[in-house]
């Protein structure tokens, strides 16, 4: 690896290690809130851009180039292995992921293939391409988790209260960990492609795993979480853990092997780091709605977070959630600004 990325800030404060300023990024960073990607998506669907190497490069960089910020993130979606293995799905503009045929039964679920490294070339080719762009920008390599993965392929698209999952989990559990077990592999296999390509860091994002009580995480998730994190070990890089609605889940979350934590806006970044205790760094959480507030707040709720986030072990300093997409970017280029100035030791 690349000395200077090797020492870049980001991957320091993953491992724990002294940093010349606070590393931050921003999930969702790149997307409908920059003008330069809604002019390069135009009218291309999603899930073509995502296929589609040159647009993955263009739309990954456009943050960096604008924002400045300490690491990128690779474009794509949580529903691109799904899709690649030939589930029949689509990403609807302003709703999300929808499953032509939700996964209900044991039939189904036997759908589910391994991901092999073909399945998705145009992945390894934009990883490759970016990590010579970004030089010593670190790449941030995604997969969803087995819960949030389940959540969509059983409900057949996003959903409140994920009661069709829930009620195989609870009624159905051989079922249940049936398609864990499956949709384990495939975002293990998956992590595994684009740190082979070349990422220098692996989030995973079990985005609506919050719906889950801990003796539930225990028992029904904790296992193919832990058995991702663990088949990522040998690698050497970073692994991130997030999730939102996630309070009283961050000490499993930690406890599933990731290196750094992800705090969404609903717990202090001190009360965080006491949950999720020693041995961990944590990546947040500025609540994305404060970005729609006048910049004197922002700046005035950033400066908290980089106080409490000193309690951590290491901090980097993201989002709670996503950026809105009616973000003015403007406001994350001043608070990418913030964050370096206000936080050099
Ligand atoms: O963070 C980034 O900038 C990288 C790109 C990224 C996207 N999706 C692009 C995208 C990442 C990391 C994701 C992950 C993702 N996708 C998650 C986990 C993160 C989270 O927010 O909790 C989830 C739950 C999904 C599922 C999904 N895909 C949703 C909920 C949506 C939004 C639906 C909408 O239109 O409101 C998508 C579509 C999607 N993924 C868009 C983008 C830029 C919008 C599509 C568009 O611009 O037309």
């Amino acid at each position: 690896m690349n000395p200077e990325l090797a020492d870049s800030p980001f991957l320091r404060a993953c491992r724990r290690q002294p940093v010349p300023r606070t590393p931050v990024w921003f999930m969702r960073q790149a997307g409908r809130s920059l003008p330069e990607y809604r002019a390069v998506r135009g009218g291309v669907p999603m899930l073509t851009a995502c296929a589609t190497p040159d647009l993955i490069v263009e739309i990954t960089m456009q943050p960096v180039r604008r924002y400045g910020v300490d690491a990128a993130i690779f474009f794509s979606d949580i529903v691109v292995p799904l899709k690649a293995i030939g589930i029949d799905l689509d990403i609807k503009p302003g709703v999300g992921p929808v499953i032509a045929d939700p996964i209900r039964d044991a039939a189904a679920v036997r759908t589910l293939r391994p991901i092999e490294p073909d399945d998705v070339s145009y992945v390894t080719e934009a990883v490759r391409a970016l990590t010579g762009e970004l030089g010593p920008t670190p790449l941030i390599g995604f997969a969803g988790a087995p819960f949030t993965l389940a959540s969509y392929l059983i409900e057949g698209g996003p959903s409140k209260n994920h009661d069709h999952t829930k009620a195989m989990m609870y009624g159905e559990p051989h079922l249940w960990h049936a398609l864990m077990d499956r949709l384990t592999e495939i975002t293990l296999g998956f992590l595994r492609i684009q740190a082979a390509a070349g990422a220098s860091a692996l989030q995973l994002f079990d985005s609506w795993v919050g719906a889950v009580a801990p003796d539930d995480y225990r028992e029904f998730v904790l296992p193919y979480t832990g058995r991702i994190f663990a088949g990522l070990a040998d690698l050497g890089v970073p692994r991130i853990h997030f999730g939102v609605g996630t309070g009283e889940l961050l000490g499993l979350l930690g406890e599933a092997g990731a290196d750094v934590v992800g705090v969404d806006w609903r717990v202090p970044l001190d009360e965080a780091a006491r949950r999720v205790g020693p041995g961990k760094a944590l990546q947040g959480n500025l609540d994305p709605a404060t970005l729609l507030a006048p910049w004197e707040v922002v700046e005035r709720r950033a400066g908290d977070i980089l106080a409490r986030g000193a309690e951590a072990e290491g901090h980097v300093f993201n989002l709670g959630h996503g950026v809105l997409p009616g973000t003015d970017p403007d406001q994350l280029a001043r608070l990418t600004d913030f964050v370096h100035r206000a936080s050099v030791r």
